[in-house]
């Protein structure tokens, strides 16, 4: 063979990958709004920065008739580049060959990427489209998942790592996902679920449409598996590089420092009316957010999820900051099951990755009931204490208004190594609210009184005026300042300047135990 020849048997190999299932599979694919593997890669990485991996790895199924059928990739296209001008790992199933299915190979490529990832200490980036475990192979395949999965366990908390669901994710396929810190998916073309409608039908007598049971919007705002719904696959991917600009490269870095342009020095005299006088009256506090951090920037995690408490990215100074705020415009800003495991989680996260933690706080408590304490409001909020206490990054907490009862030392109060506590003049830190704790302590009074609703009216308005305010606990110095709405962008960035040398330990262990998992959908 000459060497022209050699360069033309490369060539013809490269173009096979290149081509994967061909024309028609990749025209079915557009018409289904979806981009290629290969397409998606390129707007996920800074231009012309991918470099593949693996490109002529095959599979090695004899069965089935598939020993004919070898196509360079084998169904996965792998490798790294920039994002963000940053190293970063992705793999991109591709539908068009076996459906984008699992192999032993395509598994092994996934796995090396992987462990370059972690070896580099670098983010990886799956985006998912497959029809799951590539039924010719038989173990080899369901092999090929656990090998990725003990892998997506071992790199939790090392390095971060993002599913993007751009198609089918089916059957075991979905614990990938689920393992990985971020799943994001695609508006109608994207479903997830581990029994698919045709076996829910045969086995429970039920009919559920693919898009009911396992769509972007189940997912978004149901199940709360996903943490981002995309119109597309473009706005997909660019969600992916604006998530990864908050983070860390790993666990052993600081997050990425932007150049800010909003004054630390701005104050913002709107904030001074944004909270109600009146302690029932809701406002949305996206808007104190928004008015807060640099450029009125927040990229909201879990937007359609558990919305009475709200989380999310910004910055501060330039900083990357977590967000945990309670919404009083949704429950009051109670906080139930779903909000405390959706908090725990994120403060978890931000917790593994050095990412300061700022808790604004407007709760009135656990929400009651009894499907609350059914479904486990009890260890389920336990998770939110738990993450609060256990994180060690630094941490700044903004009592806006409510703090009551076991909420106030859950959301991240001085008690449980908060490092900067916060409160504005409207703030109220209670056992309770005043008219609960009136039925309560004067209930034997009010039976016997002649005028119940006067002498009522009267324990609460005293009630009111000892407790509803911050200066009790300001006194203690449990809140270490009530500062003015208006201050609290400078008072912010200041506390995480001051804390930017922070170390904090846990006492060693193994691991702790932190109340098992199990979301019930309250
Ligand atoms: C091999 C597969 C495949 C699979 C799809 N294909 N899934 N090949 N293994 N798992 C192939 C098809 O044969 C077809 O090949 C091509 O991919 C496109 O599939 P279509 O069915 O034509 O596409 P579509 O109509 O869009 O339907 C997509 C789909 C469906 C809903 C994903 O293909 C499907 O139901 N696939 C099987 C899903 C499944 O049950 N997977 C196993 C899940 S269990 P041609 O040559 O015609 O283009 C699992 C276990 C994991 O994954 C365990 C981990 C612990």
């Amino acid at each position: 063979m000459t060497f022209q020849e050699k360069l033309a048997e490369l060539r013809r190999r490269h173009e096979a990958a290149e081509a994967g299932g061909g024309e028609e599979r990749r025209t079915r694919q557009h018409a289904e709004g979806k981009l290629s593997a290969r397409e998606r890669l390129d707007l996920l990485f800074d231009e012309g920065t991918f470099e593949e991996l693996d490109k002529l790895v095959e599979h090695r199924c004899q069965d089935f008739g598939m020993a004919e059928q070898r196509i360079p990739g084998d169904g996965v296209v792998t490798g790294y580049g920039r994002i963000n001008s940053r190293l970063a790992y992705a793999f991109a199933q591709d539908f068009t060959v076996f459906g984008g299915s699992l192999s032993e190979a395509n598994a092994g490529k996934i796995c090396k990427i992987m462990d370059l990832a972690m070896k580099a200490g670098a983010p990886v980036v799956g985006l998912n489209d497959s029809g799951g475990a590539r039924i010719q192979e038989g173990v080899a395949s369901l092999a090929g998942y656990a090998d990725i999965f003990l892998r997506n366990t071992l790199a939790s908390g090392v390095i971060p790592q993002i599913s993007a669901i751009m198609g089918p994710c089916a059957g075991g396929a979905v614990y990938s996902p689920a393992i990985t810190d971020f799943t994001l998916m695609v508006r109608n073309s994207s479903y997830m679920f581990v029994t698919g409608p045709d076996v829910i039908k045969t086995v429970m007598h039920e009919d559920v449409t693919k898009e009911d049971l396992g769509g972007p919007m189940t997912h978004n705002a149901t199940s709360g598996v996903a943490h981002f719904v995309a119109q597309d696959d473009p706005d997909c991917l660019a969600l992916v590089r604006a998530l990864l600009s908050f983070l860390p490269q790993n666990n052993q870095e600081d997050p990425p420092r932007a150049e800010p342009h909003d004054p630390a020095d701005r104050r913002d005299e709107a904030l001074d009316s944004l909270v109600p006088l009146e302690p029932d009256k809701p406002y949305d506090i996206k808007e104190i957010i928004r008015r807060v951090v640099d450029d009125g920037y927040f990229l909201e995690v879990h937007e359609h999820f558990a919305k009475n408490l709200v989380v999310g990215f910004a910055r501060l100074g330039g900083r990357s900051i977590g967000i945990v705020a309670n919404q009083p415009a949704v429950l009051a800003g109670c906080l139930d099951i779903n909000a405390s495991v959706k908090g725990a989680r994120f403060v978890r996260f931000c917790d593994a990755f050095n990412i300061p933690l700022i808790t604004f706080e407007d709760v009135p408590g656990f929400l009651p009931g009894t499907q609350q304490e059914y479904g486990g409001i009890i260890r389920h909020g336990a998770k939110l204490l738990f993450a609060f206490a256990e994180a060690t990054v630094p941490k700044v907490t903004v009592i806006t208004r409510k703090a009551y009862g076991g909420a106030y030392c859950v959301m991240s109060s001085k008690h449980i190594r908060t490092d900067l506590n916060f409160a504005y003049p409207t703030a109220e830190i209670a056992v309770m609210g005043p008219e609960g704790a009136v039925n309560i302590v004067y209930r034997r009074d009010l039976q016997k009184a002649a005028e119940p609703e006067i002498m009522r009216t009267q324990k609460v308005q005293e009630f009111r005026e000892r407790f509803a305010n911050p200066y009790i606990a300001a006194e203690r110095g449990w809140v270490d300042d009530v500062i003015q709405p208006h201050d609290t962008r400078p008072r912010l960035i200041a506390a995480l300047r001051m804390l930017e040398t922070k170390r904090d330990t846990n006492p060693p262990k193994k691991h702790g135990n932190i109340p098992h998992e199990r979301i019930r959908n309250a």
